[in-house]
């Protein structure tokens, strides 16, 4: 075991620097010894900027190289797996960017890397947070056995934001859209507070981004391994609408929920007033109501001390792959019939008279009729997914 961890950085793009601060703020227990990016220009950048003194702009390379014992994988989704594989073999310990992979095959073959080499394996996950720990750890078990749960995720993108990177709107590369690079955040800590997923299905489409392949829209129903069902929207082609967004997990004895974005602020209530007043003494004293975002020290501060002491880390790989569930799920039964819920959100909204999402932002379409009509599919507790589109002839 090294006295201090060296760091190789895999893919010195947009999040590399987040995984950068957040080791040299801890810098105590490692150091950034490598950067490798197949762009010279971005390894360079990142090397000149934060002081590493080798940079490679070959991942093999830098693999190689028996100074880094970690990598961070910060590539685009598509390469996740390989990469993370690849450096498994070669016997570093590896946090990889979300989502895990593009399938629960792809994340299983990486998982069974990390154990056949004696490595550990972390996926980038805001279910560090002790806002997040806190609840799941202490709140969940108050609210009783649960009974039904859903999320509504919106997260407005234009075309601007898939022009930022080739890999970015294509299934081979990015394996989705809203679903597989933003939904999947909030899908991970739901399946997580519910103990993993058994089975998903749903419906996706895309309306409002002519330029990409994969969805901008899209809804699902979730069977957990806790036995309860929920159900989930995802958009990037608007705004939220009015007390559009958030989750709730229903449960006998209570409720944990959020108006929010990202879970930042999940909070909950309890039907034992005075067990929730204790219980919100505790909530105080453990979790910073500043926090948003940056979790990564967090993260990697959790895998070091996993390495060291043997132990799993927080974010298991064998939990994260959960997430992918839901979104292989909701995406191969989906693309059955894409082109049928096209046509019939066409006829209850006329969203297409704009050209993108941006031209109906600026038009000020917040959802039209569309998206109120299938939040409430996936408000209503049933275990099965309305879909006035299925074919019938
Ligand atoms: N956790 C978060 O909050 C968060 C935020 C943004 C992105 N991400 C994830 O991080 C990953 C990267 O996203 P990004 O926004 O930084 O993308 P990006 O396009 O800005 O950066 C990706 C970088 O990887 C490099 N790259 C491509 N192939 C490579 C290879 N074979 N070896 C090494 N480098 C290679 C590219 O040249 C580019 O510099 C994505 O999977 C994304 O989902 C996570």
């Amino acid at each position: 075991m090294p006295q201090k961890f060296g760091i190789g950085i895999v893919g010195c793009g947009g999040i590399s620097s987040s995984h950068i601060e957040a080791y040299q703020q801890l810098h105590e227990q490692c150091t950034v010894v490598a950067a490798c990016d197949p762009v010279e220009a971005s390894a360079a950048r990142a090397a000149e900027r934060y002081g590493i003194s080798v940079r490679y702009t070959d991942h093999r390379r830098l693999l190689a190289d028996d100074r880094v014992h970690l990598v961070s994988v910060c590539v685009p989704h598509f390469l996740h797996a390989p990469i993370t594989v690849d450096a498994a073999r070669a016997g570093k310990h590896v946090i990889v960017e979300k989502p895990m992979a593009l399938t629960t095959g792809e994340a299983t073959e990486m998982i069974e890397a990390a154990r056949a080499s004696g490595v550990m394996l972390t996926v980038g996950s805001e279910r560090i947070n002790p806002r997040y720990r806190f609840i799941r750890n202490r709140v969940l078990p108050e609210i009783g056995r649960v009974r039904f749960s859903w999320l509504t995720d919106f997260y407005y993108r234009d075309s601007a934001y898939y022009s930022r990177g080739p890999w970015r709107g294509k299934w081979a590369k990015e394996g989705g859209g809203i679903f597989a690079n933003q939904a999947i955040y909030t899908w991970d800590q739901w399946q997580d507070l519910l103990g993993g997923v058994d089975l998903a299905y749903g419906y996706w489409t895309n309306i409002l981004h002519p330029e990409i392949e994969v969805e901008d829209i899209g809804y699902g129903l979730v069977f957990f391994h806790n036995g309860s069902h929920g159900k989930a929207f995802a958009t990037s082609a608007c705004e939220p609408i009015e007390n559009g967004q958030g989750i709730r997990i229903l449960g006998e004895q209570g409720e944990i929920a959020t108006d929010s974005a990202w879970l930042y602020q999940l909070d909950f209530s309890l039907q034992d007033q005075k067990a929730e007043a204790a219980l919100r003494r505790d909530f105080a004293r453990a979790v910073d109501p500043s926090y948003i975002g940056r979790y990564q020290h967090w993260q990697a501060a959790d895998f070091f001390d996993a390495i060291r002491s043997g132990r799993q880390p927080v974010v298991t790989p064998e939990s994260a792959r959960e997430a992918l569930k839901i979104l292989n799920g909701i995406h191969w039964h989906g693309w059955l019939h894409a082109k049928r819920f096209l046509e019939w959100a066409r006829s209850v909204d006329d969203f297409g008279r704009f050209k993108d999402a941006a031209e109906a932002k600026h038009g000020g379409w917040r959802g039209g009729k569309l998206v109120p009509r299938l939040l409430e599919f996936v408000r209503t507790d049933s275990r099965t997914l309305d879909a006035p589109f299925l074919a019938r002839d």
